[in-house]
């Protein structure tokens, strides 16, 4: 067989220059290629000549396509073929490093003239921030070279190759190269010019590269900087009253940089006849004991995974995109990013030094396709593949280096264990001793400075934080971190609240990553959003790429929220004696930046607010501050004090008065339940009862009005859309709820009526409630009474037989008017919440659109849940009904039943009808996080037990 072309050899690359520091480049020596660019798509690499390279081709017939972007997103239906999701599995028969003839070809074309001024001494390089999967690239007509590595950078000398005007610069783009082996990252496959092209001047004897070292000492309050270049330079930092010569270091006082407090001192190297900007942080990072600290403090993530994502631009993120993650990330307490699973655009990291985000840095290397054959093959342990790896581990660290924010190096993501991480992680420590080593799949650890895993129960963080866990021991001697957990895929993720606590509670868990920060939904023309096999791939995995904290437009979903108040770094708890407890639980900051608040509410209802003085406690500090005395209110009232901690002054990611944390703290017993509602007497008439506001079907003892609203269907509910999580992963053992409630028959219960009795003061209406081709039940009576104004039910449910799983939910669910169009309730909000995913639920009086009660999860499924309600009024205008509970209750209310929720595909297939579904529930069964983590916990298990609930309606009118 012939030698193998380009694209297809191991090689990184040829031509290129060694990866060195990143830095943007002043406006006068940087030059942007992107914008508008010739475009040609060929279904093959070697459809098309390699002519369209020389300067005086003709490609006027060429359509215009927008760099920095992906092709396949860009042009009219599908002109360039389409988005491909996979998660594990290679799209293409796997035969490393052969790809397929079938490997679509763009070729770029860019006309340029270089700008006024532009210095004429002939020195350049062009840089390619990144290109998916590989490029081969000419100026002028001549070739410069090619390389791989999808998202690292690429520079070529070009300098001798410009001309002032009508240069050329040729392009040929392949989807799939041998370095395609390396990506196989649970994303879509998006080729283009994806990030940008840029022209840097570079004159004559600037530097190859240059290192900022700058450490922190935090016994002396002391920080060392040494900047490293290969040509000799200055380096001058103002604030600091610094001059000193390249590789000479200096010791002086400064302020660290943390994530918290992100103190960057601004600097200048001039080296070589350049000038370039220095943005130093003093940190020092190390493992003592165990535990990893930065500047002598241990640390905790609260992190996320973030992949770069845009719902029309896939990775092609502008700036102002970047920013809004960041910020959005801060608002939300987040203070750490997985760069999963590739090095980021470079500019994502200079926000994250500015704003204060802890980094792992991870290369762009996943080779998890081999999995499924047995690793057969697997590139990381062919030690022909290791140039190729090294490259990839050089251009990570060289690129990146001189980010404080990066604390940790990750080698890559899912690629087994081999010879060639070894080799990747010996060239990483020998570079640069001065960060971490973080590589998640290799159990033994040798290669790393973290143990690290993903999604692992509660019961084994627990005991990796004993550090009773089995397995090498020196393994067990390294700090821990989940690089991935709490699957945020659809509704959830559930048990994050129990996986905080694991990690507040053992010094060695250094806190996780939930997967992941956005659902990868792209922008479709039917769907709205659309997921796997939405564009019609041959091979895909569905929705499983939608699991992120935001939504495709970067809405926070529910499970955002609930993260943030599970991992406030302020702690505000119930104390002795109208008191409160507030814990500092910052790594580094005291609470000096926060200005707390007091609320008290009965009934729901603020009566009155006020400040709170709390000192400045130190980090890991706690108080017991004492609350004022209660304003005067109703004496049957249910009472208790909001404590807020908000942001004193204005941030750079939040206005002052963001908040930051909350607290609840009861004051009185909760509320008395409300009256029985007895007395009336039920009135049988023409088929008819009437029980006080209600009107029932005699036969059949139905509710068909309450009020002037007419109801229809109530009865016992126990299904539930199920969610991803229920539904499970199909790795998952096989107790995953979605499919067994299904396959007993939990979605089709059928509801047998025994017996309808009419008695002085109510109506009992006893049934059996049951799947086809089972013989377990619940056996359910409803026994309705009045006292001439309110109606109320009492439903008791009685399971029979043997109940193997769980079930999905408790209660009853009624049909009324679509008119009702406001939510006002007393209870726990304002969003979703369920027994699992309920910490950001405080009680108050909330109020909403019913149309706004929903969570529009890319794919349907159960949602919008409200616990802990007290009452709702649902009204439209002047008219509705109330419901109170006897205990609490949760309430739904959509437009759709749970069966066409269920039916559907994507949000867009949800039609409202002319009924509006109630879901009154005593419980549901919890979250859990099984679309690829752990199952719910034991005691978030809705268990088939006996149960009594009642509900209270009366017809509003004012
Ligand atoms: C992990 C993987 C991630 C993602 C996640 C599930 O195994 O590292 O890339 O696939 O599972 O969404």
């Amino acid at each position: 067989m012939d030698a193998l072309p380009w694209y297809e050899d191991l090689s990184p690359g040829r031509g290129t220059l060694p990866p060195r520091a990143w830095y943007a480049g002043s406006d006068a020596a940087a030059f942007s290629l992107n914008g508008s660019w010739g475009f040609r798509l060929s279904p093959t690499a070697d459809a098309e000549y390699e002519s369209f390279a020389a300067p005086d081709f003709d490609a006027s017939g060429w359509s215009a396509i927008t760099v920095p972007g992906h092709w396949v997103l860009q042009g009219k239906e599908k002109e360039y073929g389409g988005p491909a999701y996979t998660n594990v599995q290679y799209p293409f028969p796997v035969d490393p490093p052969r790809v397929p003839t079938e490997n679509p070809t763009g070729d770029h074309l860019r006309r340029f003239d270089l700008p006024d001024g532009w210095p004429a001494d002939g020195r350049a390089v062009l840089r390619f921030d990144g290109v998916e999967s590989c490029a081969r690239v000419w100026l002028n007509g001549t070739e410069l070279g090619d390389f791989k590595g999808s998202r690292l950078a690429h520079e070529f000398a070009v300098g001798h190759l410009l001309k002032a005007r009508d240069n050329v610069l040729a392009l040929r783009v392949h989807q799939w190269s041998s370095g395609s082996y390396l990506e196989d990252q649970d994303q879509w496959w998006l080729p283009g010019v994806f990030r940008d092209v840029t022209l840097l001047h570079r004159p004559a004897g600037s530097p190859g590269d240059f290192f900022t070292h700058a450490s922190y000492d935090h016994t002396t309050g002391t920080g060392t900087l040494r900047v490293d270049c290969d040509v000799p330079g200055r380096v001058t930092v103002p604030e600091l009253g610094l001059d000193l010569a390249t590789g000479e270091a200096v010791t002086v006082p400064v302020e660290p940089w943390s994530a918290e407090a992100p103190r960057l001192y601004e600097g200048v190297l001039t080296a070589g006849g350049e000038r370039i900007p220095l943005r130093i942080g003093f940190r020092t990072v190390a493992v003592e004991d165990g535990v990893m600290k930065v500047n002598g403090r241990r640390i905790l993530f609260r992190g996320v995974n973030r992949h770069e994502f845009h719902p029309e631009h896939g990775r092609s993120l502008d700036l102002a995109t970047m920013r809004e993650d960041v910020q959005l990330m801060k608002r939300h307490n987040i203070n750490a990013v997985r760069t999963s699973h590739y090095p980021p655009h470079p500019a994502f990291l200079d926000l994250c030094d500015t704003y204060g985000l802890w980094v792992i840095d991870e290369g762009d290397l996943e080779t998890h396709g081999f999995q499924d054959l047995g690793w057969r093959g697997n590139p990381v342990d062919d030690e022909r593949w290791t140039p190729a790896l090294l490259d990839r581990a050089a251009r990570l660290v060289e690129r990146d280096k001189n980010h404080p924010s990066v604390v940790v190096w990750s080698l890559g993501n899912e690629c087994g264990t081999g010879a060639g991480l070894t080799a990747m992680a010996r060239w990483i420590r020998d570079r640069d001793p001065s960060r971490l080593v973080h590589y998640e799949g290799d159990r033994s650890c040798a290669d790393t400075d973290l143990y690290s895993r993903m999604y692992p129960t509660h019961a084994e963080v627990d005991e990796i934080g004993r550090r009773a866990d089995e397995g090498p021991e020196a393994r067990r001697r390294l700090p821990f971190v989940l690089c991935e957990y709490a699957h945020a895929m659809g509704n959830g993720p559930g048990g994050l609240s129990e996986y905080q606590r694991l990690f507040e509670t053992y010094e060695r868990c250094q806190g996780g990553f939930v997967w992941e920060w956005i659902d990868h939904g792209l922008v479709h023309p039917v769907h709205g959003h659309g997921y796997g096999g939405d564009f019609g791939e041959e091979v895909h995995d569905g929705n499983f790429v939608c699991d992120g904290l935001l939504f495709p437009d970067r809405t926070p979903s529910p499970g955002l929220v609930e993260y943030k108040k599970v991992i406030e770094p302020v702690r505000i708890t119930p104390g002795p004696a109208n008191s409160v407890r507030v814990a500092n639980g910052h790594d580094v900051v005291d609470l000096a930046h926060l200005a707390f608040t007091w609320s008290f509410l009965a009934d729901g209802e603020t009566l009155a607010t006020g400040p709170l003085d709390v000192p400045p406690l130190a980090s890991g500090a706690s108080t017991r501050v004492t609350l004022p005395t209660a304003p005067a209110h109703p004496a049957d009232a249910e009472t208790l004090w909001t404590v807020r901690a908000l942001l004193a002054h204005d941030t750079a990611w939040a206005p002052a008065g963001h908040e930051v944390a909350w607290g609840q703290i009861p004051a009185s017993a909760p509320a008395p339940a409300p009256r029985k509602a007895t007395g009336a007497r039920p009135v049988r008439s023409a088929g008819r009862i009437t029980l006080g506001p209600a009107v029932f079907d005699a036969r059949t003892g139905e509710p068909l009005a309450v009020g002037p609203l007419p109801v229809t269907g109530l009865r016992l509910d126990v299904w539930r859309a199920p969610t991803d999580n229920d539904e499970g992963a199909p790795w998952q053992p096989d107790d995953r709820h979605g499919p067994l409630w299904r396959e007993l028959g939990l979605h089709r219960m059928r509801h047998r009526l025994d017996e309808v009795v009419l008695e002085d003061d109510s109506l009992t209406v006893r049934t059996r409630v049951a799947p086809a081709a089972r013989d377990f039940a619940l056996r359910t009576t409803y026994r309705w009474t009045s006292d001439g104004t309110a109606l109320r039910l009492s439903v008791e449910v009685v399971p029979e037989g043997e109940w193997r799983v769980p079930l999905p939910r408790l209660g009853v669910r009624l049909g009324l008017p679509a008119a009702l169009d406001r939510a006002v309730w007393y209870g726990a909000g304002p969003g979703e919440a369920y027994p699992d995913t309920r910490a950001a639920a405080r009680l108050g009086r909330w109020e909403a659109a019913v149309d706004a009660l929903r969570t529009p999860y890319l794919r349907p499924q159960e949602n919008g849940s409200r616990v802990d309600t007290r009452w709702l009024e649902l009204t439209s205008g002047s008219e509705g009904v109330r419901v109170e509970g006897d205990p609490a209750f949760a309430f739904t209310a959509r437009r759709w039943t749970t069966e066409q929720l269920d039916a559907a595909a994507h949000d867009t297939d949800l039609v409202a009808g002319d009924t509006l579904w109630l879901h009154l529930d005593h419980a549901q069964h919890g979250i859990g996080s099984q679309s690829c983590g752990p199952g719910v916990l034991p005691e978030y298990r809705l268990d088939a037990a006996a149960a009594t609930f009642a509900l209270t309606f009366t017809p509003v009118a004012r």
